[in-house]
């Protein structure tokens, strides 16, 4: 069942690449005709949204609604779903829009994000906005499922069974299949070609980077675990859509490792966090190589001159994060590099499996965390 691994978390942080290549099978085209107008095809294939695809274009907004890692996943793809369908995106925990009561509207587009599909606050949040006339668009990876059936159409993530507690593959594939709605959804854009295509172009090759760091990610991983397993806290800084990683890491490590961690963004850095730094907390920052790179490198030299214990989360081979690991004595976990759109699918990765192995150095129960439930059916 665990197919020679110790953990479904451990085989299902590995299944990674196989399950974002069965989310996209089908409905990502990566040759571009020869002949024609070789923009003007499609490329990505959502069965469920072609009907409903121009009524969502023609949406006042795109509001996603979900609970947890699933609201990470809709928080990693947000920008570029504004980006791609320029219409205006909000996000909402699925039980404060019920405890506030949020308004939602007829020409609203409400998409419910849930692995499960069976989380009673998401569900509950579906029946509200039903109910006031919004288009409900489901992205699950259970066909069959409660979200599945109520929802007016949607996508399946086709990832695979998730059987570890910890959501580790369906929140990849989230992202993945945010991404290809946003992408379907821009398809008659001309003005938008060029990004969608090269969107579109490293889609194609995420599995194959994915691959090629996994192993060696998983041994570095491990070291580092052991280092970090005796922590009391674990701060995890970025900005961006990375802030999603950030968030989504120190969840996890939350959850499994039984470790107190936050996710913080750095641009708020100075309205606060900045008290808790010292040269005991360790701080895990994301600077990968996108548009956010040069304000998280500040954000490394401020926390520097504060005596951080540092742990840089970068782009393979990028120079200047070497050069501060060489002067200021903090590790790099190094990543292959890939649009910003989706580099969060690279970022998670080793922070999966960091989590994973202080999990396991520090002897909790991996696949079943205390006190927690696979799906959480009750309010
Ligand atoms: C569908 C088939 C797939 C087949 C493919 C061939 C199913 C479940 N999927 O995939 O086996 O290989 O056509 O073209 O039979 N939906 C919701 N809410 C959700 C998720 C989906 O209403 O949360 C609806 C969709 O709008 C759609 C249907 O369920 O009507 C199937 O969705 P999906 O599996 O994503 O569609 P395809 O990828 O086209
Ligand atoms: C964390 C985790 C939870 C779920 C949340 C929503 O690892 O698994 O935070 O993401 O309970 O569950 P779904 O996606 O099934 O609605």
């Amino acid at each position: 069942m665990k197919g020679g691994y110790e953990h479904y978390m451990q085989k299902e942080i590995h299944e990674q690449p196989e399950a974002i290549t069965q989310s996209m099978r089908g409905r990502v085209k990566q040759q571009k005709s020869a002949e024609g107008n070789p923009y003007l095809q499609q490329r990505i294939k959502l069965g469920g949204l072609v009907e409903t695809r121009d009524t969502i274009r023609r949406s006042r907004r795109i509001m996603f609604v979900a609970c947890g890692t699933s609201y990470h996943a809709a928080l990693a793809a947000r920008q570029t779903v504004e980006e791609m369908v320029e219409v205006p995106v909000v996000l909402e925990l699925a039980s404060d829009l019920l405890d506030r009561c949020c308004p939602i509207f007829r020409d609203d587009t409400c998409v419910f994000v849930s692995q499960s599909g069976e989380t009673a606050d998401t569900l509950r949040a579906l029946e509200y906005a039903k109910a006031r006339g919004a288009l409900c668009v489901g992205i699950t990876n259970t066909v069959g499922s409660a979200i599945s059936r109520a929802t007016h159409c949607g996508i399946h993530q086709n990832a695979g069974y998730e059987i570890g507690v910890a959501s580790t593959k369906a929140y990849t594939s989230q992202i993945i299949c945010i991404t290809m709605m946003a992408l379907a959804l821009a398809e008659d854009s001309i003005s938008k070609r060029e990004r969608r295509d090269a969107i579109i172009d490293e889609l194609g090759a995420l599995p194959d980077k994915m691959r090629s760091f996994m192993q060696v990610q998983d041994v570095a991983m491990k070291e580092l675990a052991a280092q970090l397993k005796d922590s009391n806290s674990l701060l995890f800084f970025a900005r961006g859509n990375n802030y999603a990683t950030a968030l989504e890491a120190a969840l996890k490590c939350k959850e499994v490792a039984l470790i107190h961690s936050e996710g913080i963004l750095a641009g708020e850095m100075k309205h606060g966090p900045l008290a808790l730094v010292d040269e005991h907390l360790p701080i895990v920052v994301v600077a990968t190589r996108d548009s956010m790179y040069n304000k998280m490198e500040s954000v490394i030299q401020q926390l520097l001159a504060r005596s951080a214990r540092l742990i840089i989360l970068c782009t393979a081979g990028d120079a200047t994060m070497q050069e501060y690991a060489k002067r200021s004595d903090c590790q790099l976990i190094e990543v292959p590099g890939t649009v910003e759109p989706l580099q969060p699918i690279l970022n998670i990765v080793p922070l999966q499996l960091l989590a994973y192995h202080m999990t396991v150095l520090r002897g909790h129960n991996v696949d079943q965390p205390r006190n927690l439930a696979k799906s959480v059916t009750v309010t």
